[in-house]
Parts: structure tokens; sequence; C-alpha cells
């Protein structure tokens, strides 16, 4: 059985994410999409925010399973037993802070294996950080992400409004 792991911070998932996750489900038998804290990252959405926006996105894809993990990626891959990680590559800027990810993996772990994935172009101008941006300054992100995201992200702001 093949089996791949696409990690990320998915916060929150947008549809270019999805386009990156459905073309590796068809080249893999399983896919773990492994949600991951980025220490770099301020998040909008907790952890497990993101997994249950994750399930309910990706509820058709029965290749796909939703999990999340703490500490290292390489450990979380070691512990799954699979070596194989997918990455998506929207522009050239994204190029070198993919390349420096995947060799510190490689480095940490000689038996793992990163696959890049060209984003569709029409996702290329997507990216968390502007999804949220737009969603804090009140704009509409529904053309960009998938449903269980804007219905999730209402939901938590009604159940802080009612607070
Ligand atoms: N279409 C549109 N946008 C895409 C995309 C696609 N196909 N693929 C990625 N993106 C965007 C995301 O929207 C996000 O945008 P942002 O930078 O504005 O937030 C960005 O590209 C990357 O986000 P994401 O794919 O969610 O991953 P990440 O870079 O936040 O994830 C981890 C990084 C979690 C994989 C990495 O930090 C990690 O492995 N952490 C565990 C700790 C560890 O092992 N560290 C050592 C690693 S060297």
């Amino acid at each position: 059985m093949k089996k791949a792991i696409y990690p990320g911070s998915f916060d929150p998932i947008t549809n270019g994410h999805i386009d990156i996750i459905n073309r590796a489900s068809a080249l893999f038998d399983k896919l773990i999409i492994a949600v991951a804290s980025n220490k770099s990252k301020e998040s909008l959405l907790s952890k497990n925010e993101r997994v249950e926006i994750l399930r309910d996105s990706l509820s058709k894809n029965s290749k796909v399973e939703i999990d999340s993990f703490e500490g290292l990626l390489v450990d979380y891959a070691k512990k799954k037993n699979i070596f194989t990680i997918v990455r998506g590559l929207r522009t050239l800027s994204d190029f070198e802070y993919e390349f420096r990810m995947a060799i510190m993996n490689r480095n940490l772990d000689k038996s793992i294996e990163t696959i890049f994935l060209m984003t569709d172009e029409k996702y290329s101008h997507i990216s968390s950080s502007s999804i949220k941006e737009v969603y804090t300054l009140g704009g509409d992100i529904s053309p960009f992400v998938p449903k269980p995201v804007v219905r999730n992200l209402n939901k938590i702001d009604d159940e802080k409004n009612n607070k």
C-alpha cells in the first residue's frame, strides 16, 4: 500500500490545499493529512478546530485520513511508518522555504522523501495568511476556501458574541 503524509498548519485550509489533496490522493492509496502547529505563525483556529474543519471538508474522500501531531514531522512519520511527505508549491518564493524544510527533514531522517506538486495556477494567489487577513477585516472568503471553513468561522464568531 502506497502511503504519504501531507503536513501543514491548514489555518485555515484553502481551495489550494484541497486541490493538492485531491491530486495527491489519486497517486497514493492512503494520504494522511497531518495538522501541526507552525510556531512561526500566529493562528486563527485551534488545532482541534482545524482538524474538525478538515474532516468536514474531506468527508467524501475515502483515501484521506485526518490526524494531528506535536513535535517533529520526522518523528511523526517514523511513528506512522510512512516516509513520503507531500507538499504543494505555488510560486518561486515557496521554493526556498520548501527546499530548506525538505533538506532539514532528510538530514534528520535519511529515509524521508518529500515530493512536490505544483499548485493549480488558479490557486497560486491564495494563502492562509491572506484568507486570515481578509476574514478579520470583514471581507468575503467564500470563493477561496471550502464551505466548512466559512461555517465554522461563523459558528466560532457567534459563540464569542453570545458570551
Ligand atoms: N494552494 C494555495 N496555498 C497553498 C498551497 C496550495 N496548494 N499549499 C500551501 N499553501 C499556502 C498555505 O495557505 C500557507 O500560507 P501562509 O504561509 O500564508 O500561511 C502556506 O502555503 C503554507 O502553509 P501550510 O501548507 O498549511 O503549511 P505550513 O508551511 O504552515 O506547515 C509544517 C509547515 C507544519 C509542515 C512544518 O512547520 C512542520 O513540519 N512542523 C513540524 C515541526 C518540524 O518538524 N519542524 C522542522 C521542519 S524543518
